[in-house]
């Protein structure tokens, strides 16, 4: 059972949004958009779910904010800043500030749970007892230190699911996204990954999930966008009636009605 949240100081009056699109369109080479002009704020500090229907487009604003696609047209703004133009050093830079966990977890299987937690703080020049340190408090954080010397071949699914969250804690990230983190999980694994996310947006983080999952997203109820015909839009949930936890889940995006879109 997930604690009562505590929630984060509200950013300051007129600060710039953490993240914000503007006229953003993407298409992949020769296909239809899977974007089309869409704007969106997303204030620091907010904790926000992006959902829709498989293909809806959810992994693909990830790789937009990640700058790990370009947008065809549109700015793509992190503190009033456009990084959709930035230069290869200037995507690094802009990578380190943001957690990452991916669908595919993309971990080195053959390589042990402490060497995945350490790869990004390695690769940063970080070395000796202080990486070791950082480390060690990582897999603490995500209740993981016993596992330490594994390699991550053998964990279970919501297993490597924690190593992916610790290893992208590196640099305590004022923006962490998650796709799908809870996806192939058993609901007690899918709430302890979604009460790691929890304490990460508590501690001041502006958090994304992306997520098909009605469970989690009652849960712990925040704001929540759904992508739908190549546009993003507002929603609010409809109330399950007698539905809860242990009973199957409704099936997305049914439940889910699309508000006025700001
Ligand atoms: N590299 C690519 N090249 C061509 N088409 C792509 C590429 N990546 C994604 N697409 C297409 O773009 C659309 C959106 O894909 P995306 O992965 O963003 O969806 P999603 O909402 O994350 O889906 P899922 O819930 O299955 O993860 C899909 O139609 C997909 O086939
Ligand atoms: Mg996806």
């Amino acid at each position: 059972m997930i604690a009562p949240s505590r929630v984060p100081e509200p950013a300051p009056p007129g600060a710039p949004p953490a993240i914000e699109l503007k006229g953003l369109t993407k298409s992949y080479l020769g296909m239809a958009p899977v974007l089309s002009d869409v704007s969106l704020r997303i204030e620091p500090g907010s904790f926000v779910y992006l959902t829709g229907v498989s293909g809806a487009g959810k992994t693909t604003v990830f790789r937009l904010l990640t700058l790990q696609e370009r947008p065809d047209r549109g700015e793509v703004l992190f503190g009033g800043v456009n990084v959709a133009r930035f230069n290869a050093d200037q995507r690094a830079h802009h990578r380190r500030a943001i957690g990452m966990v991916f669908q595919d977890y993309r971990l080195l299987l053959n390589e042990s749970v402490e060497d995945n937690v350490a790869l990004p703080q390695r690769v940063a020049g970080v070395t000796g007892a202080e990486l070791r340190r950082a480390t060690r408090a990582r897999l603490e954080e995500v209740g993981l230190a016993e596992r330490a010397r594994e390699p991550v071949l053998g964990l279970s699914g919501g297993e490597k699911q924690l190593v992916a969250i610790a290893r992208a804690l590196a640099f305590r990230p004022p923006v962490f996204f998650a796709d799908e983190p809870t996806g192939n999980l058993d609901q007690t694994v899918a709430f302890k990954v979604m009460d790691l996310l929890k304490r990460i947006h508590e501690r001041g983080s502006t958090v994304i999930v992306a997520t098909h999952d009605l469970n989690l997203i009652r849960s712990y109820r925040a704001r929540t966008l759904l992508i739908k015909e190549r546009k993003v839009h507002e929603v609010r949930l409809v109330e399950p009636g007698a539905a809860g936890r242990g009973e199957p889940p409704p099936a997305p995006p049914a439940e889910i009605a699309a508000a006025e879109h700001p």
